[in-house]
């Protein structure tokens, strides 16, 4: 526009949609006196992948033309507002670890006070009550302790059982691997954009993105008011498309696909110290909880019996005594039309509960606190493994999405560049030219 003015819509209140607001807000030619910046949420700040990810953050994720930038972002983030309070931001370990998973068995004591004796050849060194209710405080016994310093394990890392961890393959240090709560850092984008001046309407779900004749450059805007159930419709002159995995329903050509992935967090049974862990768990056969174990509310159907199979969850320690863990993703529901609609499969999440009990007793002796199922936005074109950040084609259209796992790491440096795409009309701060969505659109 000649007289510089820029009406600029943000579709998605994700990670994506909240530090792209964030760093409009924070560009030097941002001007409040000339410059609208709306974000239109459907649902709820982070009610997605953003409010329910891990929160891993990692020099050696990917892309490598973006992951420095955001790496590099999020530290100085945490710097200036507080991250660490605000956010959960912290420096962690990061490793691959190979375990053998023990059967679960009822802790609960029996009619004569007494606790129930582990049954598969477990060392009392463990931590584990022996026969009398006596608990070790001597966590680990000086064979163990030998043992796994020779698969590598840190002498730290005590809340993996001793007789489970195999091998532990370092992948991250805490000069190279960091971690935020990606729903008190999403919420936290949007809520610094606001002071700023952005405005953040939530329960708006767009309609439809409105050209001008011709439909070369972008127009307007229509969304629903949640609250009225009116059809409202906003100028635009710059429109960023950051739905995540509904990104292809406001944009069609978008080559975004959604994968469904459960996740729990527990609160273990005392503080752990600050690891990553990527799992490959060996279940013995026939592993479950047993009818006996699970009977009464919530019980579930006795478990088939089945031979031994190797399970993969991550598992990520936080601050203030909680830890996450997730699945893998899975293709058995599309979609739904929002974030609050999405089926959580309560029996998924119990799966991954138990896999992480059979190798840590600070996991099975805690309190599970959320069980949870999110989407997570895929690059489904030959030739990108995602994001797609920058322009489309059509004039003031953006699109920033795809972000598949990395989302919560590469946030802040996308949001910075959707920033320098509005208002320096390219990329400063890092060369993306890989990301470029006009390559697959
Ligand atoms: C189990 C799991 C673990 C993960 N762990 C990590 C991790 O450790 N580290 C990491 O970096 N990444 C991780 N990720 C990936 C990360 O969560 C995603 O890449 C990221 O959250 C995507 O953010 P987004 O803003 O693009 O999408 P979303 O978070 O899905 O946000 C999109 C938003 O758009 C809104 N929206 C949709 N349609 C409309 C509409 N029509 N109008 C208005 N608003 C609309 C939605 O309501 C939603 O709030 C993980 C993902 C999963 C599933
Ligand atoms: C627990 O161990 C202590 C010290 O070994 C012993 O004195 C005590 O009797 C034990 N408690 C029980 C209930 O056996
Ligand atoms: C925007 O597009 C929608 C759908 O095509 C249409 O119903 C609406 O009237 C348009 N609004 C404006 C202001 O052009
Ligand atoms: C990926 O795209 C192809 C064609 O473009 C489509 O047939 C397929 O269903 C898509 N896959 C997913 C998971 O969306």
């Amino acid at each position: 526009m000649a007289d510089g003015k820029k009406n600029i819509v943000v579709i998605g209140g994700g990670i994506i949609g909240c530090t792209s607001a964030y760093f409009l807000t924070r560009h030097p030619s941002y001007d409040p006196s000339k410059h609208t910046i709306t974000l239109l949420e459907a649902t709820k700040i982070a009610g997605g992948a953003s409010g329910k990810a891990g929160g891993l953050l990692a020099l050696w994720a990917y892309p490598s033309s973006l992951v420095p930038l955001s790496y590099k972002l999020h530290k100085q983030l945490a710097d200036e507002h507080g991250g660490e309070e605000r956010w959960g931001y912290r420096a962690v370990h990061c490793g691959q670890v190979d375990c053998i998973g023990r059967h679960l068995e009822d802790k609960k004591p029996s009619v004569e006070g007494k606790e129930d004796r582990a049954t598969d050849g477990l060392a009392n060194g463990d931590g584990r009550p022996d026969g009398t209710g006596n608990v070790s405080l001597q966590k680990r016994s000086k064979e163990a302790m030998g043992r796994l310093r020779a698969a590598g394990v840190p002498a730290d890392l005590d809340w993996v059982s001793a007789d489970s961890l195999r091998m532990y393959d370092e992948m991250g240090d805490p000069s190279t691997t960091a971690q935020v709560h990606p729903f008190q850092f999403t919420t936290a984008m949007a809520e610094l954009a606001r002071e700023k001046g952005a405005d953040i309407r939530v329960g708006a779900a767009v309609k439809s993105i409105n050209y001008s004749f011709g439909g070369d450059a972008v127009d307007g805007v229509s969304y629903e008011d949640k609250e009225t159930g009116k059809q409202e419709t906003i100028p635009a002159t710059d429109i960023v498309i950051a739905a995540g995995p509904w990104s292809q329903k406001v944009y069609p050509p978008a080559p975004i696909s959604a994968l469904r992935a459960h996740s729990v967090t527990i609160r273990p049974s005392r503080p752990v110290s600050a690891y990553a862990l990527f799992t490959q768990i060996k279940l013995p056969s026939n592993f479950g909880r047993t009818n006996e174990v699970n009977k009464g509310k919530g019980a579930r159907s006795f478990k088939a019996s089945r031979g031994e199979q190797i399970v993969t969850p991550e598992i990520y320690a936080r601050p203030k005594n909680e830890v996450y863990a997730c699945g893998e993703g899975d293709h058995m529901i599309p979609l739904p039309k929002n974030s609050d609609l999405v089926e959580v499969d309560e029996s998924r999440c119990q799966d991954i509960v138990d896999y992480v009990s059979s190798i840590s007793d600070e996991l099975r002796e805690g309190e599970v606190t959320a069980k949870q199922a999110c989407y997570l936005p895929n690059v489904n074109a030959s030739g990108s493994g995602g994001p797609l950040i920058g322009h489309t084609g059509v004039k003031g259209l953006i699109l920033a999405s795809g972000h598949t796992c990395w989302g919560i790491q590469n946030g802040p440096g996308t949001g910075k560049l959707v920033s320098e795409f509005v208002f320096d009309g390219e990329a400063k701060s890092a060369k993306i030219k890989g990301l470029d969505p006009r390559m697959v659109l």
